[in-house]
C-alpha cells in the first residue's frame, strides 16, 4: 500500500487534473513529520512537470491518441516525479509505490498496473537518462493559459520576447517569506534583502510551524509586504480592509497604524472563522464582519480614511505557490471576475473620506483585473486622483509611482497590481 504522503499527492493530483479543481487548502493537514515536506515536494514537481511526463509516456502507449485514464497519470507521473527529480528516494521504493498506486481502485485504474509497472521499470533502470530526456520535453510543460499570463505580465514593460526567460523563473517553487510580529526570529530564517524588515527561509531549514501558529510571526509573501509599505504619512483613524482573510494585510494595516479603528469584511464563513483565529494568535484588534463586501459597503453610512480592497482575482501573479493555476486557470470565468471586481471598487469608492486614500489590488498580471480597471474608473470618475505612493522597482509611470507592478524578470516575488486613489 502506497504511503499516506503519496495518497495525499494522488487525491490532490486528481483534484487538479481528474475535476479541474484547485489544490485543496489543507490537503496535507494529515501528514507527519517528515512526511508534509516530501508530500508537498513531490506534488510540487508533479503540477510543474505534469506536461513532460504525459509528453514522455504518450508515444510509450500502444494508442498515443487515446492517452491514458486519468489514475494512471497519476500514478505514473507521482512514480517518474521521484525517479526524475527526487533525491533521496530509492529507485524500487519509486516504483513499488507507484505500482500500488496504479493497483488502488479508489486512486488508481488498476487494469493499467502492468503498464505502469512496465514503464517505471525501465525509466528507473537510467534516471540520468530519463530527467535528461524529461529535461527535453519542458515545453510541454507551458500551457497556452501561461503563454497568455506571461505575456500579459512581460507587456507592461515591453518586455515579452523574454516570455521563456519568465517561464523558468516562474515555474520554480517560491522561496516561503515572513514578517516577525513578536520577539525574535526563529533559527532558519534570515533577513530578506528585498524588503526591509521581511525575513525569509534559509535553504534547507525547517518550516518554523510552531512560530507561525502562536502567531509570533506569520508567512507574507515579499509582493505583499513591499505593496503594504506604500508611501504615506497621513494618520487613518478608520480603516477598512474589505476582502481581508486570512489576514495577511489586515495584520500589517494593525502594526502600521495601531492606533485607528479596523474593520475586515470576508465574504467566506470559513475564512472568516480563520481570519478570526490568525488575528486573536497575532494580537491584532480588528472588528471582523462577515459579509459579501459590495452589499456591506453599499449599505454602510461610514467614512474610511484608508481602505485597502485586496479583491479576488485569478491569482495569476501567484503561480509559483499554485502552479496547478497553469493547468486550470483558463477555465476561470474573467468575465464575471472583472465584472465583482468593479462592483467591489464603485461600492469602496464612496465609502472613501476626502482625501483619504484607496488601495486597490490583485495578485494577478491579467490587465483587465488592474490596469484596465483603472483606466476605466479613472474615466468614469473624473474626482478620483491617482496617488504616488510606491518606489522603485515597482512602479510602471515613474518613481513615486501611483501603480504597483513588480517586474516579473527582476523581481523574486509574487505579481501583484495595485493602484493608490484619492479623492
Ligand atoms: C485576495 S484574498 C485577500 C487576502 C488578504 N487581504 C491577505 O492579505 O491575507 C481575497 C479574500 O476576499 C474574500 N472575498 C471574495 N469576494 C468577496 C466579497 N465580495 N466580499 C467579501 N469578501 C470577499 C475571499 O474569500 C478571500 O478571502
Amino acid at each position: 500500500m502506497a504511503t499516506p504522503s503519496r495518497r495525499a499527492v494522488a487525491r490532490a493530483l486528481h483534484a487538479v487534473f481528474g475535476r479541474g479543481e484547485r489544490v485543496p487548502e489543507r490537503w496535507d493537514q494529515n501528514l507527519s513529520g517528515a512526511d508534509a515536506p516530501l508530500a508537498q515536494a513531490l506534488l510540487g514537481i508533479c503540477l510543474r512537470r505534469w506536461g513532460a511526463m504525459g509528453a514522455w509516456a504518450r508515444p510509450k502507449l500502444k494508442d498515443p491518441r487515446r492517452g491514458l485514464p486519468i489514475g494512471s497519470q497519476v500514478a505514473l507521473a507521482i512514480g517518474l516525479a521521484q525517479l526524475g527529480w527526487l533525491e533521496g528516494v530509492a529507485p524500487h521504493a519509486a516504483v513499488n509505490e507507484a505500482v500500488d498506486l496504479a493497483a488502488d481502485a479508489e486512486l488508481g485504474f488498476p487494469v493499467h498496473k502492468g503498464l505502469v509497472n512496465a514503464l517505471l521499470r525501465k525509466a528507473a533502470s537510467d534516471s540520468a537518462g530519463l530527467r535528461a530526456a524529461l529535461e527535453a520535453l519542458a515545453d510541454a510543460d507551458r500551457t497556452e493559459f501561461m503563454d497568455w499570463v506571461l505575456e500579459s505580465a512581460l507587456a507592461p514593460r515591453h518586455q515579452e520576447a523574454r516570455a521563456a526567460e519568465a517561464w523558468a523563473r516562474l515555474n520554480q517553487p517560491p522561496r516561503p517569506a515572513f514578517r516577525v510580529l513578536r520577539g525574535d526570529p526563529p533559527e532558519g530564517l534570515e533577513a530578506d534583502p528585498r524588503v526591509e524588515g521581511g525575513w525569509r527561509l534559509l535553504s534547507g531549514a525547517p518550516w518554523p510551524l510552531a512560530w507561525l501558529r502562536e502567531g509570533s510571526g506569520m508567512v507574507q509573501d515579499a509582493s505583499s509586504q513591499a505593496l503594504m509599505a506604500f508611501a504615506w504619512s497621513e494618520r487613518p483613524t478608520h480603516i477598512l480592509d474589505a476582502c481581508a482573510a486570512p489576514g495577511g494585510k489586515t495584520t500589517a494595516l494593525s502594526r502600521r497604524f495601531p492606533e485607528a479603528s479596523l474593520t475586515a469584511l470576508e465574504r467566506s464563513p470559513t475564512r472568516a472563522a480563520r481570519l478570526r483565529e490568525n488575528l486573536a494568535a497575532r494580537r491584532v484588534h480588528a472588528t471582523v464582519v462577515e459579509a459579501e463586501a459590495a452589499a456591506w459597503m453599499a449599505q454602510s453610512q461610514d467614512a474610511f480614511d484608508l481602505i485597502l480592497l485586496d479583491a479576488p482575482c485569478s491569482g495569476t501573479g501567484t503561480i509559483q505557490k499554485h502552479p496547478e493555476l497553469a493547468w486550470i486557470g483558463g477555465d476561470l470565468d474573467f468575465r464575471d471576475l472583472a465584472k465583482r471586481q468593479r462592483a467591489l471598487l464603485e461600492a469602496a469608492w464612496p465609502r472613501l473620506a476626502p482625501g483619504g486614500l484607496l488601495i486597490y489590488a490583485v495578485c494577478s498580471w491579467l490587465p483587465e483585473e488592474g490596469l484596465t480597471l483603472r483606466e476605466a474608473f479613472l474615466r468614469a470618475h473624473p474626482e478620483a486622483r491617482p496617488v504616488p505612493v510606491w518606489g522603485a522597482p515597482f512602479g510602471l509611470d515613474g518613481s513615486p509611482s501611483s501603480v504597483f507592478l513588480p517586474d516579473p524578470l527582476t523581481w523574486e516575488g509574487e505579481g501583484f497590481q495595485a493602484f493608490a486613489l484619492t479623492r
